[in-house]
């Protein structure tokens, strides 16, 4: 490494995506996993005009805010970026971030009333966890992630992120040997916190050991937590299972369907936006990107009517297995894309008192205009992202005001914060 690319620096403050700011020869430098008050020597990876790049060289030990991360592969896994930092701390940066980004890109200052509620669990908190894994010359099995920026696995016996059940199962695997090929393969495996005896979804992407592949799922089904386990062909045999239950619903789920994975903390988040919906008086809500209907079947009771819309076909055919199940008589899920969906029917989607929009990372950008003429009262966004929603903001502003912003720490020991922000028409 060229030392003269080695520089040390002070850390004030933290940018959206995690990254620690300080200043060196009138540039602003942002250095990946640094938290405000580190102190420590860092490599310049990048170089522009007007800012700089760079890595921590070591953890730095001399911030309160911080202790050693009980993780052996912390310093290569780009997981978890705050492992061993404060908890407390981590959502103090997390407020700080929001409150810049509405300032900067929304144009409009975040609200006074925000409140962010923290995780039930710090660690252990995900319900899935995809794996890359590898056999070696003697038939061990090896699991873990990618190393940060790479395509290159580290190994690990242990994610400080996954579930108790989820790690219990990567050290049964290591217990285990298959011999026959070397080879790499990847694993996703999703926890069903509820079903007590069989808990585990396995899917196995065996790209280098297609021959083990028989050999592999015999030997993941032997695992007595595992209730299915397949390759990505056989997903459509997979029975449904419970993912969670609130408010005497049932939640099922598939391997292939998007979930919340942060089971305690979803909790929080639907029982937010059922009480609101009652303070509000809402009657009827359509439940946009509704996934298999996670945030609007407990609206059931309280509501005359409820529609969800929804691209991926097997989760509309879980949300609307979910209904069944579950006896409500007034919800139903559509398999349709949001933006074609609402430009044909704009008339139809005025009937709504609220809408409950949940989009991917990207936000809603380009769904936002037929949105804007079909102008129900209320706008429910939850967002993964504070930047595509503050975009959103800029555009939704015109025609709503902010009632109130949540920070749900979905995701604790990393710089990710999921929002919901509650908007009245004007
Ligand atoms: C963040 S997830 C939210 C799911 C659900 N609200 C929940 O809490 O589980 C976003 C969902 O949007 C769906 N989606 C993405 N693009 C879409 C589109 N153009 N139209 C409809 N649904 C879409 C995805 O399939 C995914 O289920």
């Amino acid at each position: 490494m060229n030392i003269k690319n080695q520089v040390k620096v002070k850390i004030s403050s933290i940018a959206n995506g995690g990254k620690g700011i300080s200043y060196h020869q009138d540039k602003i430098v942002f250095v990946s996993n640094a938290i405000p008050g580190d102190e420590a020597n860092v490599e310049i990876i990048k170089e522009s005009p007007k800012w700089l790049e760079a890595k921590l060289l070591e953890i730095p030990s001399n911030n309160p805010k911080r202790e050693k991360a009980k993780c052996t592969i912390y310093n290569d896994c780009g997981g978890c970026q705050w492992l061993g930092v404060d908890y407390n701390f981590q959502t103090e940066l997390k407020k700080s971030v929001l409150e810049d980004i509405f300032k900067k890109i929304a144009k409009h200052p975040l609200p006074s009333n925000f409140k962010l509620i923290k995780s039930p669990k710090t660690l252990n908190y995900r319900n899935k966890v995809t794996l890359r894994g590898q056999i070696d010359v003697k038939g061990q099995i090896h699991l873990g992630f990618f190393k940060k920026n790479t395509r290159t696995q580290i190994h690990t016996r242990h994610c400080s992120l996954a579930s108790d059940n989820i790690n219990d199962f990567i050290d049964f695997l290591y217990s285990q040997k298959i011999k026959g090929k070397e080879g790499k393969f990847r694993l996703e495996i999703r926890d069903l916190p509820y079903e007590k005896k069989q808990n585990l979804f396995v899917t196995l992407h065996a790209v280098e050991i297609k021959e083990l592949e028989k050999k592999f799922l015999s030997l993941i089904k032997q695992n007595k937590n595992v209730l299915w386990a397949g390759t990505p062909k056989e997903l459509n045999e997979v029975p449904l299972a419970i993912q969670d239950k609130q408010s005497q619903i049932n939640y099922h789920t598939h391997p292939a369907a998007f979930e919340q994975i942060n089971t305690g903390l979803n909790h929080e988040l639907r029982t937010i936006i059922k009480t609101k919906i009652l303070d509000l008086k809402v009657t009827s809500v359509l439940d946009l990107y509704c996934g298999s209907g996670n945030l609007s079947l407990a609206l059931s009771n309280f509501c005359k009517f409820v529609v969800g819309l929804e691209v991926n076909k097997k989760s509309v055919d879980i949300a609307n297995f979910n209904v069944k199940k579950n006896r409500l008589k007034n919800i139903s899920y559509k398999a349709v894309n949001v933006k074609k969906y609402l430009e044909k029917e704009i008339e139809k989607c005025q009937i709504f008192d609220a809408i409950i929009l949940d989009p991917p990372r990207k936000g809603i950008k380009e769904d936002l205009l037929p949105l804007l003429k079909i102008a129900p009262k209320y706008l429910f966004y939850v967002s993964c992202d504070p930047a595509t929603l503050a975009r959103d903001i800029k555009t939704l502003k015109t025609h709503y005001d902010i009632d109130q912003v949540y920070g749900f720490d979905f995701f604790p020991q990393t710089y990710h914060l999921e929002t919901l922000t509650i908007f009245k028409k004007k």
